[in-house]
C-alpha cells in the first residue's frame, strides 16, 4: 500500500476546496473513464486546472502521464464530488486518519463502506488472507474510535437498513462498539488505559457469525420461514465459527467470547451451551444485545425492520434473557439520540 503524499507547496485554500489523491486511490477508479473531474496543480502559475472531465475518456498515454503525476502529489479531486469520492478513499482506510478535512459523518460513511466490502470479501472467501485485511481495517477503525470515544455515535447511526449477512455483521460491530465504550468510557471522556482487549473486542463484534459462512446460502437467505432441519443448521454456526478462529490462528479471547457466547441467553434458554449469566463472559452478554438489536431494527426476508427505540424498550422488558446492565445502556443512548 503506497504512502500518501502531500505536496508542500499546494496553498492552504486549495487543500480546503480539493482532495489530493494518491495512487490506490487512482487505481481504485476505472482507468480510462474515471468517475470524477481530476484536476492538476500546476506549480509554475500556482494554480489547480481541469485535467479530466468526467463523461471523457483518456488515452492510454494519458493515464500514464495521470500516474506520473499522482506520484508527483500535483492530482486532485473536487470535494464537490464528495459522494462518489467516499467510496473510493474507503479503498485506502487509513487516509481517514491523516485526511484533517473530513467531516465526521463523511469519515462514518466510508468506514462503513469498507467495512462492509471487507466483510463481505470475507464471508465470500473466509481465509487468511482476506481475513488479515479484515482485522486492518477493523484496527483503522479503532485508532480513530481511540482518539476521541464520542465519535462512536456517527458510526452507530450509520447501521444498514437491509438485512444480509455483511451488513449485518457491520451493523453489529458499530452497535457493539458503542455498548462496549458506553460501559468502559461512561461519558466518552474517562479513557480506559488497555489498548489490545479494545482492538480484539472490536474484531469479535464484526466477526460474531463469522461460523455463518459455512451455512449453505439458500438456508441463511431463505425467505419463508426455517424447517426444524434448517434452524438446527443454523444455529452450527456457532461452533463452525470457533473452530474457524482455531483454523485461521486467531489467538484473541475476546474473539472467541463474541463468536461462543453471542446467542446465550442470562436465563440459559440461549444455545450452544446453554450457559446462563454467570457463565456468560461480558463481551457475551454486550454482543448478544448487539445482535439482537442490530437483527431486530433491519429488513429481513420476514419481517419489518424494528423502530430503534421501540426495540430498544423490547430488549429492555425481556430482563430474563438480556443483561439489564447492558439493554439500560441501549435505551439511555437511544433516549439521548431523540433529544
Ligand atoms: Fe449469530
Ligand atoms: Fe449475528
Amino acid at each position: 500500500m503506497g504512502e500518501p503524499t502531500m505536496s508542500d507547496d499546494l496553498p492552504q485554500e486549495f487543500e480546503e476546496e480539493y482532495y489530493q489523491i494518491n495512487s490506490d486511490i487512482l487505481q481504485s477508479f476505472n482507468k480510462f473513464r474515471p468517475p470524477l473531474n481530476i484536476y492538476r496543480f500546476r506549480e509554475d502559475v500556482g494554480r489547480i486546472i481541469l485535467y479530466y472531465k468526467v463523461g471523457e475518456r483518456l488515452a492510454k498515454e494519458q493515464t500514464e502521464e495521470l500516474a506520473e503525476m499522482v506520484d508527483q502529489g500535483v492530482i486532485f479531486v473536487s470535494r464537490d464530488d464528495h459522494s462518489v469520492y467516499v467510496k473510493h478513499i474507503s479503498h485506502q482506510l487509513d487516509l481517514v486518519l491523516l485526511d484533517k478535512h473530513l467531516l465526521e459523518r463523511e469519515i462514518a460513511d466510508i468506514f462503513q463502506i469498507a467495512l462492509t466490502r471487507r466483510m463481505q470479501a470475507f464471508f465470500e472467501q473466509p481465509v487468511k488472507i482476506v481475513y488479515d485485511k479484515v482485522q486492518e481495517d477493523v484496527f483503522t477503525l479503532t485508532e480513530y474510535l481511540w482518539q476521541d470515544f464520542s465519535r462512536i455515535k456517527a458510526l452507530a447511526r450509520r447501521r444498514h437498513a437491509d438485512h444480509c449477512l455483511a451488513n449485518h455483521s457491520v451493523n453489529s460491530g458499530f452497535t457493539g462498539l458503542l455498548l462496549h465504550i458506553l460501559r468502559l468510557a461512561g461519558d466518552y471522556n474517562k479513557e480506559p488505559k488497555n489498548r489490545q482487549p479494545f482492538d480484539r473486542t472490536a474484531l469479535g463484534f464484526f466477526l460474531h457469525d463469522m461460523g455463518m459462512s459455512k451455512v449453505p446460502a439458500f438456508i441463511r437467505d431463505k425467505t419463508k420461514p426455517l424447517t426444524p432441519d434448517e434452524r438446527q443448521k443454523i444455529q452450527t454456526h456457532t461452533l463452525s465459527g470457533y473452530e474457524m478462529i482455531a483454523r485461521l490462528d486467531i489467538k484473541y479471547p475476546e474473539m472467541e467470547n463474541c463468536v461462543n457466547h453471542h446467542h446465550e441467553r442470562v436465563d440459559g434458554s440461549g444455545y450452544p451451551q446453554h450457559i446462563s449469566a454467570s457463565g456468560i463472559s461480558d463481551i457475551g452478554l454486550v454482543c448478544a444485545v448487539a445482535d439482537s438489536f442490530c437483527a431486530m431494527t433491519s429488513n429481513r426476508p420476514y419481517a419489518k425492520a424494528m423502530d430503534p427505540m421501540a426495540a430498544s424498550k423490547a430488549l429492555c422488558d425481556d430482563s430474563k434473557r438480556y443483561s439489564t446492565e447492558i439493554t439500560n445502556l441501549l435505551l439511555n443512548h437511544m433516549v439521548n439520540e431523540r433529544r
